[in-house]
């Protein structure tokens, strides 16, 4: 059966709420189309499952605020009508049934018969049409022409020494952050007089503090304050992920959309940690720089392997093959591996590592749930086409992992919500 929303979706097999909602004269609206003086017909609570409002309260304008802040996409209210937006061009059948193709066709290694891809699709082809993200051609020459297997040297070590490359070192900055992490005994002022050194990672910490990441009712201005509130290991990890992505932000543009990668894993970051905090993992920040630093591999490989890197894309599109795949087959090793490689090299914490060297098979991870929530992420990611890191192709679920996850796929809407509104406050740090 099809139906329409309101932001002008056609949806196949609507969701359980949307037909209880209809049947008893109330309606599910986007909190993008509330209006000020409306009455909730069931209370709002958030992923946590603390209450925001309750059933039978009028909303008001700080409500709507709220329900954005905590990632509400949608509220059941009393005798709400539906909302149809027939301005927006992309109500246009045709266009949906495009985009249901195109997708389609990005998903060819997953079964999309299995719940939690079924629903990943679901969305994938609303968010995609609301945002009018389409599926974009990458210009790659597909020649057809077979490209042999390159050196397979699996001794990452070794690839490097042959062509005479030096990794980066990790910044200074970070350096003492790892080291604060690692130290239980690490005071608020400790951490707070590491972060200020850099006035930029200031800048950045005390952004994302005071945005919808964490929700705090007031301003902080300092980091300390900041520290005291959210936490020293929190605080520290965030830091560490952030001052070493800023390792590679002045790229050339020829060698990688340096931008779209950054969207790409910040985004994977979000979803990552609002997964943790749904399943109730502690360190939550662990996961979003895990999320944060899932491809810092194919960085590498873009910076300093370039040709291979290019063969390998081309490769992957040659097959119809995934990218990881075909850098296996033709370097060796693929880029969670080199991403490890680089991560051990800088000592940073093993649980961090594996999340990375695992997120394509997390089954395999000796911790598979923070893994798995970290390949959850990366295929969500991937399937909303937020940003890129270089794969055409959505990767497959791991089924076992995520049989071990135990979790619904009727919890991915609100989760990607509230990942996709923390991303919308957080986007310009990638321009700072
Ligand atoms: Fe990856
Ligand atoms: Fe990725």
């Amino acid at each position: 059966m099809e139906r329409s929303m309101g932001f002008g979706l056609r949806l196949v097999e609507p969701t359980q709420s949307l037909r209880l909602g209809e049947d008893n004269g109330m309606m599910v609206v986007p909190t993008d189309n509330i209006k000020s003086g409306q009455v909730l017909a069931e209370e709002v609570r958030d992923i946590s499952g603390r209450l925001l409002l309750s059933k039978g309260q009028t909303i008001e304008a700080n409500h709507i605020r709220i329900f954005k802040i905590w990632g509400i996409s949608e509220v059941n209210l009393v005798g709400a009508e539906r909302q149809e937006d027939t301005s927006d061009p992309l109500m246009d059948p045709a266009m949906i049934e495009q985009t249901k193709k195109s997708v389609k066709a990005l998903f060819c290694h997953m079964d999309l018969e299995h719940p939690a891809v079924k629903e990943i699709y679901r969305i994938a082809v609303q968010f995609r049409c609301k945002h009018n993200i389409i599926v974009e051609n990458d210009n790659l020459p597909v020649d057809n022409q077979s490209i042999p297997r390159h050196d397979r040297e699996k001794d990452f070590p070794q690839k490097l020494k042959k062509k005479n490359i030096i990794l980066p070192e990790l910044p200074s900055v970070a350096f003492e952050l790892k080291k604060v992490i690692e130290n239980p005994m690490s005071s608020a002022e400790h951490i707070a007089q590491v972060v200020s050194r850099s006035p930029s990672l200031t800048a950045v910490v005390l952004k994302i503090v005071n945005s919808s990441f964490y929700g705090l009712p007031s301003k902080i201005s300092t980091v300390s304050h900041a520290v005291s509130l959210i936490g020293t290991q929190e605080i520290s990890v965030l830091a560490l992920g952030i001052s070493i992505l800023s390792i590679f932000k002045n790229l050339p543009k020829e060698t990688i959309d340096m931008h779209s990668f950054l969207r790409h894993s910040l985004v994977c970051g979000l979803l990552s940690r609002v997964f943790a905090a749904h399943k109730n993992v502690p360190q939550t920040e662990q996961l979003f720089v895990s999320g944060l630093l899932h491809d810092l591999g194919r960085l590498i490989l873009y910076i300093y392997f370039p040709d291979e890197s290019r063969n390998v894309l081309v490769r992957s599109r040659n097959h119809n093959n995934l990218l990881y795949k075909e850098e296996k087959d033709y370097l060796g090793c693929d880029h969670a591996q080199l991403g490890v490689q680089l991560m051990k090299q800088w000592k940073l914490p093993l649980i961090l590592r594996n999340n990375v060297l695992y997120h394509h098979k997390p089954s395999e991870a000796p911790q598979s749930v923070p893994a798995t929530i970290v390949h959850l992420a990366d295929i969500i990611v991937n399937s909303l086409g937020i940003g890129s890191s270089g794969e055409k192709f959505i990767p497959p679920l791991d089924c076992n992992a995520w049989e071990n996850l135990e979790l619904s796929p009727s919890s991915f809407e609100t989760i990607i919500g509230q990942a996709t509104h923390q991303f919308q406050a957080l986007e310009s740090i990638l321009h700072t």
